[in-house]
Formats: C-alpha cells, structure tokens, sequence
C-alpha cells in the first residue's frame, strides 16, 4: 500500500514537472514574439508625394515585423492630437509623426514624454522650446530646397521675374522654410519680384483654384514664373494655364518641389520647367531609428534625407528610374 502511494506520488510530481516546464517555455516563447508596437500619425494624402511617403512607411514596417498603428490625420492637427494621445493610451513602444503645422505641440508632447514613450519627427519638424521633447528627426532641408529653386529661377531667367507662388500649407515647416530659401535667393536679385503669393494647401485642387484666380486678375500678363511649393500644386496650375490659353513652361517658368512622378512626366512634356527633389521614401531610416531607440543607441537629433534638382532636360531618361 505504501509502495503504491509514493507511485502515485511520484508520478504526479513528474506530471506537475512537465507541466512546469512546458508553461515556463510558453511564456519565454511568447516573450520572444512580442512584436515591436509603433504608433505613426501621418498628415493626411495631400499629395503623391505624401502617398509614397505612407507607402514607404507601412512597407517597412511590414517587412521589419513591427506592428504599425497607423492613423491617418485628414490635414487637421486635433485629429493628430487625439491619435498621439490613443498611442499613449495603447502603451506603443514610439511613436513617430509627421507634424501638420509647427507649432501647438508642446503639451502632448509632454505628455508623451511623462508617459516614458520616444518620438521621432519624420519628415516635418515641430517649434518646441525644449527639445528633449523627441528624440530625433528625419527628413529634408526645406530652406535649402526653397534656395534650390530661387538658385534655378534665377538662373533660367537670367535673373528678371515676375513671381506667383503658390504655398504650402498655412503654418507648415515646409512652407515656412521653403518660402524662407526661396526669398533669400531672389532677395539678391532685383530684377526677381514676388506680385502674388497665396496658400494651395499642398493639393492639386487648391493649386489650380488659386492660379486660375491668379490668371483672372488685371495684372495677370505680367507673370513671367511660377514657384509652387509642391508638385501636385504646381500640376493644378499647369491645368489652369492651360485652360486660360496660356503655355504653361513656355509663357510661364515653373519651378517646384518634391520630384514626383507626374512632375517628370509634365517635364517630358515641356510643362514644368524644373522639379527640386524631397525624398519621401524614408521608411527604412524611420524604423533604423527605432530600432537604435530601443536598443538604446544614441541618435543624432537630425538626420537629412540627400536629394537632387531636376531639369527638363533630363526627364525623359530619369522618368524610368523614379520610385514614387
Ligand atoms: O512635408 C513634405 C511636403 O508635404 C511635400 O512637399 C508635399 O508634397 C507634402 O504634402
């Protein structure tokens, strides 16, 4: 009787073993699949250059295994707020944005950071007094792609322009900047003057609006060149010109910024006149910074995206070889 009893007794010790063992590997595997969780508020899809930047972004991602909350903002800072404040409120590993506008980011920014939770700025840059509020950020130098385009104008127009620009969106890094580049350029040339300068808002839509009413006013004749912030404005614009009957490339210089596909097929098409690359691929460098982040690697506070100006001269044979 008492031989069977410590059978028994030892075979339930085997069993609670076994069990043991098999929960302690279940527990260590499912620590080992814990998928890296990052939040990412983007903009909005103003623009082709904002669609392949999105794309950019989730390929990685997916490519990488890291779980992507992706939260798309409709150009409106309140709805970025609340979509940061969700990634707090999930408890992600970062967060990571593209800021709409520069500034009114300080307090969920600080809330983001009592919450222990790294940002990385991707693409556009924030107006914070206190910086340790991100980690790093990754994107273009938007004052020097304003100078990019002031230095080719300049250039094409031998110095002598009647300028329409067409701005990005109000209070955006971008438009600031651009704008800032662009000026300090032509500042040094007095044939080159700004007669009309108003917002398209980064779109196509907008862009052609504004230059249809650009073109509808009494000293219209007198514009000799364009700067659109970006191409999809500047690809608006072009439909307006040639609506009013007037040759767009050819009556009017148009210069403008991002490099995107459509704007080397109006290149090709003697429309544009020139296109200052801004480089949206930066997926792979968003999710590097990450994984530096939690590897617990320092990180430079800015890294710039290397980027091109393009010529319509070389449309036709760069037309091929452009990714977005
Ligand atoms: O922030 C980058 C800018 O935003 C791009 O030039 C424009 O196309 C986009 O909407």
């Amino acid at each position: 009787m008492k031989k069977h009893f410590s059978q028994t007794e030892s075979l339930v010790k085997g069993l609670l073993g076994s069990l043991l063992l098999a929960t302690i590997c279940a527990v260590g595997a499912r620590a080992a699949e814990k998928k890296i969780v990052v939040g990412f508020s983007q903009i909005g899809a103003e623009s082709g250059w904002r669609t392949a930047n999105t794309e950019s972004i989730k390929a990685e991602a997916a490519k990488r295994g890291i779980e992507l909350k992706f939260a798309d903002a409709q150009q409106k800072q309140e709805n970025q707020i609340k979509a940061l404040r969700s990634f707090v409120a999930q408890g992600v590993d970062v967060i990571a944005f593209s800021p709409v506008v520069e500034t009114g980011w300080e307090w969920v920014l600080r809330e983001i950071k009592r919450a222990g939770i790294p940002v990385v700025l991707s693409d556009r840059a924030v107006a914070v007094t206190d910086d340790s509020l991100y980690v790093t950020f990754i994107g273009a130098d938007f004052v020097e792609e304003g100078r990019r385009a002031g230095r080719w104008l300049a250039k094409a127009s031998d110095g002598k322009a009647v300028i329409a620009e067409l701005v990005g969106t109000p209070g955006s890094a971008p438009a600031i900047d651009r704008k800032k580049g662009f000026t300090e350029v032509i500042g040094q040339y007095p044939g080159m003057k700004i007669v009309k300068s108003q917002s398209g808002d980064f779109t196509r839509a907008k862009g052609k609006e504004v230059m249809e009413s650009f073109l509808k006013s009494p000293d219209a004749k007198q514009i000799t060149a364009l700067f659109a912030h970006n191409d999809d404005m500047a690809l608006g614009a072009i439909q307006a010109m040639e609506e009013a009957g007037v040759k767009p490339g050819k009556d009017i210089l148009i210069v403008s910024i991002d490099g995107v596909h459509g704007a080397f097929e109006a290149m090709a098409a003697g429309k544009l006149n020139c296109t200052v690359e801004c480089n949206p691929l930066i997926g792979p460098q968003l999710f590097d910074a990450v994984d530096a982040i939690l590897a617990k690697k320092k990180l430079p506070k800015r890294t710039q995206v290397i980027e091109g100006v393009f010529e319509q001269s070389q449309a036709a044979a760069e037309l091929p070889n452009r990714k977005y």
